[in-house]
């Protein structure tokens, strides 16, 4: 697990083309690969390369998670679980107290892996994405450490 600087820019925007649809520019990633209050957390491995990202913006005190996504070829590796908790423990580390997110209503595999990582479901968005479906937000107290459902 490393944290992803410039010299990653090619292949995050392999693995955006290939995971996230073309989420983000050249510029973007740039941007989010660059600026020191963004933090993005990446597994590789030597054959493959970049086989998973989560990124981040902190906020003040929250952390607005960006990106996360996991190569189609090796998903359901518990990559997604490992760099998406990697992330949220840099940014505890930050003194960050909460992370949030969107998720598109209907994401399951998304869906269920926040919920995993104690993310619960604090509103909707209707009609936030540009094919009209809702967007859900998720919402994670990082400080104290998750103990129960309870936060
Ligand atoms: C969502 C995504 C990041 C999950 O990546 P992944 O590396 O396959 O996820 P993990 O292997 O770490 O899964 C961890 C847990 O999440 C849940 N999960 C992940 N994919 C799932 C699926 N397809 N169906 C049901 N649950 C799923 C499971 O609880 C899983 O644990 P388990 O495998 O022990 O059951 C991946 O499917 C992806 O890149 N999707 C496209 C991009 C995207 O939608 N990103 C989120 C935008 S908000």
């Amino acid at each position: 697990m490393i944290e992803l600087n410039l010299s990653w820019l090619d292949a995050c925007l392999v693995l955006d083309d290939r995971a996230l649809d073309g989420l983000w520019t050249r510029e973007q990633w740039s941007r989010e690969l660059s600026d020191p209050r963004r933090l993005c957390i990446g597994l590789t491995n030597d054959s493959a390369g970049l086989l998973a990202i989560a990124c981040g913006w902190l906020v003040v005190d929250e952390l607005h998670i960006t990106a996360v996504a996991t190569d189609p070829d090796h998903r359901r590796q518990g990559h997604a679980k490992s760099v998406l908790g990697a992330l949220l423990q840099r940014a505890r580390q930050e003194n960050a107290s909460h992370a949030t997110l969107d998720v598109a209503a209907g994401n399951t595999s998304a869906l269920a892996l926040y919920n995993l990582l104690g993310f619960r479901t604090a509103g909707r968005r209707e009609g936030y994405y540009r094919d009209g479906r809702d967007a859900l937000i998720q919402w994670l107290r990082l400080h104290p450490p998750l103990q129960s459902s309870n936060n």
